[in-house]
């Protein structure tokens, strides 16, 4: 069991108000992504969770059971953080047992553990090694090894991949998921990685100046970015903005030749509409069925299937990715299209969804 229930978070260190009254619930057995720019307060809630800081109010509860003055060690959570600082001179069989010591655990009970843990997490031929001896990824597999080997209710992962190169990353990610699904422990994660935020969480999180901007299921943060600053987040490139007003039942954009009937929510006000570059095709012969807008290439980036196609429309920049083999040159007219379904509507004086 680890249901997590996080409510009105406050933290100051001094004058400076870090977090603002954060709320977050997570179901037992969820992976909860927290997502959120440099500085916005991730690992001063994390610190929080684990008993590292105190809140200056507001209550972290696990199991219903408040958490708020108990001790970290009594906590019954583990925590992972970017640097592994594993003990240099131990083995990695006794790093993994550390926690276990420390609790004085029977050295049979340890050594079953220890092995448990090193089977699941494939390293079995390395316990005896020093970690000066093991690869990153070995390195990062041991330090999660000794976080697993408690049995934790809750586990906090702080950036624990960003070491990493994309490729170990990748693996180490995939590794995750294999023992969230075995273990089905709950899980708090932070990273500034949007494939791993995105393929890890079962919630995804996005914190913005010390408070919660959008909790949801990754798809729904992905389809419906409650505001443009989750939409401008979330997602990779990032959603295009352009500006503009509805009048007559036809939007017109303030700064590029972009115009076509409005069927968005009501409004009298300026919005913005947002088009996610995946949502943007490339109109190849005669007529297309969507919002068609004529615009020049920029630039084009080939990511190996697909490509990055930079253009402009007036004075309005659009990004779009396309499979390698449409054709886009640098200075050459391009015709793109985009489906009325796939747009986003954003109010422009406050930058919430419609
Ligand atoms: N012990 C401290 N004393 C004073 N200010 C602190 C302390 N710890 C963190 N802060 C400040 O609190 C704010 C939030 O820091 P925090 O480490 O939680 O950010 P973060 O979201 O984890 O950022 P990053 O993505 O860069 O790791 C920052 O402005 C930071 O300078
Ligand atoms: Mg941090």
């Amino acid at each position: 069991m680890g249901a997590l229930e996080i409510s009105q978070i406050k933290k100051a260190y001094g004058p400076l108000q870090v977090l603002k009254g954060v709320d977050i619930g997570l179901d037992d057995g969820g992976f909860l992504v927290l997502l959120g720019s440099s500085g916005c307060g991730k690992s001063t809630l994390l610190s929080i969770i684990a008993g590292l800081a105190e809140p200056t109010s507001g209550d972290v509860r696990l199991d219903g059971r408040s958490l708020v003055g108990i001790h970290p060690k009594d906590r019954d959570i583990a925590m992972v953080f970017q640097s592994y600082a594993l003990y240099p001179n131990l083995s990695v069989a006794r790093n993994i047992a550390f926690p276990l010591e420390m609790r004085n655990v029977p050295r049979a009970d340890q050594e079953k553990s220890v092995a448990e843990v090193a089977k699941l997490l494939r390293i079995e031929s390395l316990l005896e090694r020093k970690p000066a001896q093991l690869s990153g990824g070995q390195r990062q597999r041991a330090a999660i090894g000794r976080a697993l080997v408690r049995k934790p209710k809750l586990f906090l992962f702080d950036e624990p991949l960003s070491n990493l190169d994309a490729r170990l990353r990748s693996e180490m990610r995939h590794e995750i998921k294999r023992l969230h699904g075995i273990l089905g422990t709950t899980v708090v994660y932070v990273t500034h990685d949007q494939v791993e935020a995105m393929t890890l969480a079962t919630q995804l999180v996005l914190m913005h100046d010390g408070q919660v901007e959008q909790q949801g299921h990754p798809s729904q943060i992905y389809d419906q970015p409650r505001t443009m600053r989750v939409a401008d987040f979330v997602g990779s490139p990032p959603m295009n903005f352009i500006s503009g007003k509805v009048k007559n039942g036809r939007f017109r954009s303030d700064t590029c030749p972009i115009e076509f009937d409005y069927n968005g929510p009501h409004t009298t006000s300026d919005i913005v509409i947002g088009i996610r570059p995946e949502a943007i095709g490339v109109a190849t012969h005669g007529q297309t069925s969507g919002i068609e807008i004529n615009a020049s290439v920029n630039l084009v980036e080939l990511t190996g299937p697909e490509q990055l196609i930079s253009t402009r429309v007036g004075g309005q920049d659009l990004i779009l990715t396309a499979p390698a083999n449409i054709e886009a040159r640098p200075g050459k007219a391009i015709r793109l299209s985009v489906a009325p379904q796939s747009l986003h509507f954003f109010q422009a004086s406050n930058g919430n969804r419609l």
